[in-house]
């Protein structure tokens, strides 16, 4: 494979920059990537030439309206979305979870149960820890295996036996063990019980292939600031169910997905920067696997570039963790197995025997080393592990742009202050 590094790092222009002669090391990316060009180009733009209200008969809102359709698009595109219309933008995935779990809730008032997991972020828990609660519902847990860090999912036939699962919220990838969790077997399950599927995936889609029509679920949330897109977040749906839904949305409001979920005014420019973080991906398609020029489809393009970037992280990744192997009272909480990269994110937690995660984070940051500590969200899964009241863990995650030097000048910097 030959994957040119310089080139696809020359095209974020945030990963040459230096503070007092040092580079920066973005090991942060599980909370947020570095943009390229692509997308900073697409955002100035739209202010530029379209900025503008939707639905008017004037230049700049006739431009706006066409962008954010191809935005709409080209997120279909990058999830396999069968249509447009079941794409829908928002803040982000947990003010996204927060209104279709309000409007689902519509339907759950007579009573059931949702199963949620000790794995997700609690971006894809509290929500509907709250529904719960309102409605009077039943929660039921899909625990993990403590060695495996993988889903117990022997467990999941007797959650689901009492037959009355309204709704299971399960996450793709976590954001703090890094494990991929097999959603086709778990979506085939719930959904052969009556329930609904919600996946989470904000963790996955950076590293992996999403085809929403293969996984069979109801519901996938992402967020692009987490695949070098501007903050936001998007929601695809199962058409007849965005169909069925009613939105909780003010009268003047149409009643057709997706601008019946698209509440008031969308951030426009980030939609036309997250158009432009799936044309980074053509970019890659067509540059950095150059064999695959001819290929004409985006959706073609999508699926050859990550299938590289899947590749270039895993060795990352092995890198990364037998590293950390190597080093004296390290505690890595996800799957370490070199065979078994294709089970994980290249997102790696860790803890280390008497020290408190927030000033080895802190030490590192000093270093111009960027890294994050403590539970990241994932609630459930640091308190199942008793780390919650020791500070949580150190979180590494490495991206395609990072490089095999920055993780051996992260654990440069890591082994003095171990
Ligand atoms: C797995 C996962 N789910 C949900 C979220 C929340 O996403 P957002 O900030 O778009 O609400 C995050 C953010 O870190 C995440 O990692």
């Amino acid at each position: 494979m030959n994957y040119d590094l310089e080139t696809i790092r020359s095209q974020f222009p945030a990963l040459a920059l230096t503070d007092k002669g040092q580079p920066r090391v973005y090991l942060d990316n599980p909370a947020g990537t570095q943009v390229p060009v692509q997308v900073i180009q697409r955002m100035s733009d739209y202010l530029i030439h379209c900025n503008a209200n939707q639905g008017g008969t004037f230049k700049t809102s006739i431009e706006s309206d066409l962008i954010l359709e191809e935005a709409h698009q080209a997120m279909a595109d990058l999830l396999n979305a069968g249509s447009s219309s079941e794409i829908i933008f928002g803040a982000n995935m947990t003010t996204l979870t927060y209104a279709i779990s309000r409007s689902l809730g519509k339907r759950f008032q007579k009573g059931g149960a949702l199963l949620l997991t000790r794995m997700d972020h609690d971006g894809n828990v509290a929500p509907w820890l709250q529904l719960a609660e309102d409605l009077g519902l039943e929660v039921r847990w899909l625990e993990f295996d403590l060695e495996t860090y993988e889903y117990k999912l022997e467990m999941l036939e007797n959650l689901l036996e009492p037959e009355d699962v309204l709704l299971a919220a399960v996450n793709y990838s976590s954001n703090c063990l890094g494990t991929i969790n097999d959603i086709k077997t778990i979506t085939e399950k719930v959904k052969s019980k009556g329930g609904l599927v919600y996946i989470d995936a904000v963790q996955y889609v950076p590293h992996g292939i999403t085809d929403v029509q293969e996984l069979g679920c109801d519901f996938l949330v992402c967020s692009p600031y987490k695949f070098f897109g501007p903050h936001q977040g998007v929601l695809w749906g199962n058409k007849e169910l965005l169909m069925e839904l009613e939105a909780y949305k003010v009268r003047p409001a149409g009643d057709l997905p997706p601008g019946k979920f698209e509440t008031g005014t969308l951030c426009h420019e980030a939609m036309a920067g997250t158009l432009g973080a799936v044309e980074y991906l053509e970019w890659f398609s067509e540059t950095i696997n150059s064999p695959d020029k001819e290929l004409t489809n985006r959706r073609q393009k999508i699926l050859s570039a990550m299938n590289s970037i899947i590749l270039y992280e895993q060795k990352l990744c092995k890198k990364l963790i037998s590293g950390l192997q190597s080093l004296p009272g390290i505690k890595i909480r996800g799957i370490t197995d070199p065979s078994a990269m294709d089970r994980r994110v290249p997102t790696v937690s860790f803890s280390v025997e008497g020290r408190h995660p927030d000033q080895l984070a802190k030490a590192l940051g000093d270093k111009n080393i960027f890294v994050w500590s403590g539970h990241n969200y994932a609630l459930e899964a640091v308190r199942v592990m008793g780390l919650l009241e020791k500070g949580g863990l150190v979180r590494v995650g490495p991206v395609h742009y990072n490089t095999e030097e920055e993780i051996e000048k992260f654990f440069e910097e890591l082994e003095p202050i171990l």
